[in-house]
């Protein structure tokens, strides 16, 4: 969900210890705001798309509970983490980061630390004894009652609630916006996973899956429109299942016609979605796609393996067959221009040479724009953790996921260089991190473009003819 290339594992970079006010990288900070409100939040957030979603509700609950924040720990009153579970590493950095802040809280008693997400819900209060300082541990579906839980801590308690909902979706919630560069916004429109992927915490840590009100989630995207936004992604684990239904029950709205409605606010906003799964995605949603103009020309579409015991092992409930029919599905309805990337897992449990071969040969097939590439990492109350053995050495997942990485980096620059020579319908969204000379944009397929700036600025939509692909990026010049 995010625009880098690679995700590696083992590059994840743990917190400078610098005076333990650093934090990591891959973390978003909230930015301040100055609304003269009392208190000052400080919040930061790890993990996914959704986390970072999360914490703009948090912010929103929060603010109406007189609360500005800040980008500055030392300032904060209210220090939150939103934390992520999904892999031991992502764990290991949280607690190095609590650290840090603990020390802060040494010299500063009256900050209140609260955790928040993914570790909340796995290890709820158990965070309590094993991290003295914590003063908060609030769960995903919890954020309505932070105002009550603050108000135990101001009063000297410690406060934890981490009960998972059926029907928490922060509907109406409208979220402030963090780190916003004003031209493009998430929208929640689903929580929790009912698919049960053997490696993955999400379910347990997420709970229900559950769909929000349709009205809501145009309503917002109508919202971010008048405010000048142009282009919303779709958020949900697995977007395919949307599905909801009026109390009345004379309205049902699907994925497909969701992403009709949202399309149809208006042909200046584009529309992207994240994550879809191979088993859920339906030709509808590849027709209505090819519909509308405005809804972008790229699919996420996590393969996790690209071989069919392994798959089963990993209880993803289809095999190579069905996910290569689906990828042809997208080349037959959307052509081969429609963006396809992925997430592959390396050495899970009982994984062969000839396996991982499978892999690498999925990879070669499909030709994705991009992918997240992970080793395995076992997680504790997972069904995979419950019944398989862990064991593939670290060395060999290591070595399997270089080669991912390897073959992966091939093919995106191979589909770079199919962009060159073309011109691409760009949304700028930012100068260049370069140059103030150049902007920064994305084409439909999701490919980040830089080109000259000339008259042009952020919002625009600028036709760029690409002369250059190189490994991240598509260098050009913007066509009058
Ligand atoms: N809902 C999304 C994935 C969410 S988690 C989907 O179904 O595709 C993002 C990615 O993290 C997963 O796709 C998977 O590749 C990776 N992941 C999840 N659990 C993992 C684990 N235990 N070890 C390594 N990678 C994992
Ligand atoms: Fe995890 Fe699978 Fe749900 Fe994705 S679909 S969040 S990998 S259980
Ligand atoms: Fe997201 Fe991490 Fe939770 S990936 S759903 S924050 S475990």
């Amino acid at each position: 969900m995010s625009q880098q290339l690679f995700t590696l594992d083992y590059l994840d970079t743990p917190p400078t210890a610098v005076a333990g006010a650093e934090p990591a990288q891959d973390v978003r900070v909230s930015p301040a705001t100055r609304t003269g409100r009392q208190r000052k939040l400080y919040i930061e957030s790890y993990g996914c798309q959704m986390n970072f979603s999360d914490s703009e509700i948090v912010s929103s609950i929060l603010f109406d509970e007189g609360f500005d924040t800040t980008e500055q720990l030392a300032d904060a009153d209210l220090v939150l983490l939103n934390t992520c579970s999904i892999r031991e590493k992502a764990e290991q950095t949280v607690r190095m980061r609590l650290s840090q802040i603990n020390s802060h809280k040494k010299r500063n008693p009256g900050m209140l630390v609260g955790v928040l997400g993914c570790m909340a819900e796995r290890l709820k209060s158990k965070f309590l004894e094993e991290e003295k300082l914590v003063d908060l541990v609030v769960g995903p579906d919890a954020y309505r009652d932070l105002p009550n839980l603050i108000r135990e801590v101001d009063g000297g308690q410690k406060a934890v609630n981490v009960l998972l909902s059926r029907d928490e979706t922060y509907a109406d919630i409208t979220p402030v916006r963090l780190n916003s560069n004003g031209i493009t916004a998430f929208v929640s429109i689903m929580r929790g996973c009912d698919n049960m992927c053997s490696f993955c915490v999400v379910p347990f840590t997420r709970g229900r899956e559950r769909s929000r009100d349709a009205h809501s989630i145009e309503q917002e995207c109508r919202d971010l429109v008048a405010q000048g936004y142009k282009e919303v992604t779709l958020l949900g684990q697995n977007v395919d299942s949307y599905k909801w239904a009026s109390e009345d029950g004379t309205e049902h709205v699907n994925f497909a016609q969701l992403l009709e409605r949202v399309a149809r606010i208006s042909p200046e906003l584009r529309v992207r979605f994240s994550t879809s799964h191979p088993k859920d995605i339906t030709d509808e949603v590849l027709y209505t796609m090819g519909r509308y103009e405005n809804i972008c020309k790229y699919i996420h579409l996590p393969a996790q393996s690209g071989n069919s015991r392994i798959l089963k092992l990993m209880n993803r409930t289809y095999d190579r067959a069905w996910y290569e029919e689906r990828v042809q599905a997208i080349r037959r309805i959307l052509g081969p221009e429609c963006a396809i990337s992925t997430d592959m897992i390396s050495g899970f449990c009982s994984e062969t040479e000839e396996e991982h071969q499978d892999t690498l040969s999925l990879i070669d097939w499909v030709q994705y724009d991009m992918a997240y590439m992970f080793f395995y990492s076992e997680r504790p109350g997972t069904l995979a953790a419950r019944k398989l053995e862990d064991d593939i050495p670290l060395d060999v997942k290591k070595r399997r996921l270089q080669e991912i990485i390897d073959l992966q980096q091939k093919s995106s620059f191979a589909r770079n260089q199919q962009a060159v020579g073309k011109v691409h319908r760009v949304l700028v969204e930012n100068f260049s991190k370069r140059s103030q000379e150049h902007l920064s944009g994305r084409n439909s397929q999701n490919q980040v473009v830089i080109f000259p700036k000339k008259h042009y600025k952020k919002g625009d939509y600028v036709n760029v003819f690409v002369h250059t692909g190189t490994g991240g990026s598509l260098l050009g010049d913007a066509v009058e």
